[in-house]
C-alpha cells in the first residue's frame, strides 16, 4: 500500500479549487488505473485541503469514495470559547485525516510540542486519522499517530529533494513502531519513482506538485 497525499497549503481561490477538481475528475474518470490500484489495496489518495474547502472537496469527490479528504490543521481544544478555531468535533464527519506538526506551522506559527500533542489527542478522540510530520529524529512520534511523514526542512519548497537512500538511512533512527513512513519535500513527477520503488517508503506527501492535478496524478500513477 502506498499513500499519495496532496498538501495544498494556503493556495487556491474557490474558482481555482473547482477548476482543479474539474480536471482531476476528468483524468480519473477516463483512466481506471486509480480505482484499480485502490481496489487492489495498493493506493490511498488523500487531499489535504484548506479547511474552508472541506465541504466543497467532499462534494467534488463524492463519486470516487476511494479519495479521502483531510485538513492541514486542527484546534488543540475541543469546542468552546476559542474564536476562529476549528475543532475536531466539528469536522470529524467530513475529514478522515488531518496533518499535524508540519514544519511551516512550527516555524511560522510557533506551534509548540505541547500544542502538537494536544492536537493529536483531539484528533484521536474523534477518530480522525493522524499524519504527523517530523523534521528529523529529534521530533517525538506519538502513539496515536497513524502515519509518519518525514519532511526535512531543507527539502520543503526548495527543489532540493533528499535522495531516497538518505531518507531510508534516516528512517532507521526514527521510533516508528511499524507506522507507515512517508517522505515529503520537493517531490515532482520526475523524482517520485526514486521513492515509490522502495519498499521502505510507504508513500509521498506532495506540496507544490499537488497544485496541478495532472502532476499529482502522474505521481500517483507511478505506484
Ligand atoms: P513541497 O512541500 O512538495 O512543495 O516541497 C511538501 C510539504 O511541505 O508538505
Amino acid at each position: 500500500m502506498k499513500y499519495i497525499i496532496a498538501n495544498w497549503k494556503s493556495y487556491k481561490s474557490s474558482d481555482e479549487v473547482n477548476e482543479w477538481f474539474d480536471q482531476f475528475n476528468k483524468i480519473i474518470d477516463s483512466d481506471n488505473t486509480f480505482a484499480s490500484l485502490f481496489h487492489a489495496n495498493q493506493l490511498t489518495l488523500i487531499l489535504f485541503v484548506p479547511s474552508v474547502y472541506l465541504f466543497l472537496a467532499n462534494e467534488r469527490v463524492s463519486l470516487h469514495n476511494y479519495i479521502k479528504i483531510g485538513l492541514q490543521n486542527i484546534s488543540q481544544f475541543d469546542q468552546g470559547a476559542y474564536t476562529g478555531e476549528i475543532s475536531a468535533s466539528m469536522v470529524h464527519k467530513y475529514a478522515s485525516y488531518c496533518l499535524v506538526g508540519h514544519s511551516e506551522r512550527r516555524s511560522l506559527f510557533n506551534e509548540s510540542e505541547q500544542e502538537i500533542s494536544m492536537k493529536i489527542s483531539r484528533l484521536a478522540e474523534h477518530n480522525i486519522k493522524i499524519v504527523q510530520c517530523v523534521r528529523n529524529d529529534e521530533d517525538t512520534i506519538y502513539d496515536s499517530t497513524d502515519i509518519v511523514a518525514f519532511e526535512p526542512v531543507t527539502a520543503i519548497g526548495t527543489g532540493q529533494n533528499m535522495p531516497a537512500d538518505e531518507v531510508i538511512k534516516l528512517k532507521k533512527s526514527l521510533k516508528l513502531n511499524d507506522k507507515p513512513f512517508l517522505y515529503g519535500g520537493s517531490v515532482k513527477p520526475h523524482t517520485a519513482s526514486e521513492y515509490l520503488s522502495q519498499n521502505e517508503i510507504d508513500g509521498l506527501l506532495i506540496g507544490s506538485a499537488s497544485l496541478d492535478p495532472q502532476s499529482f496524478l502522474d505521481i500517483a500513477k507511478l505506484v
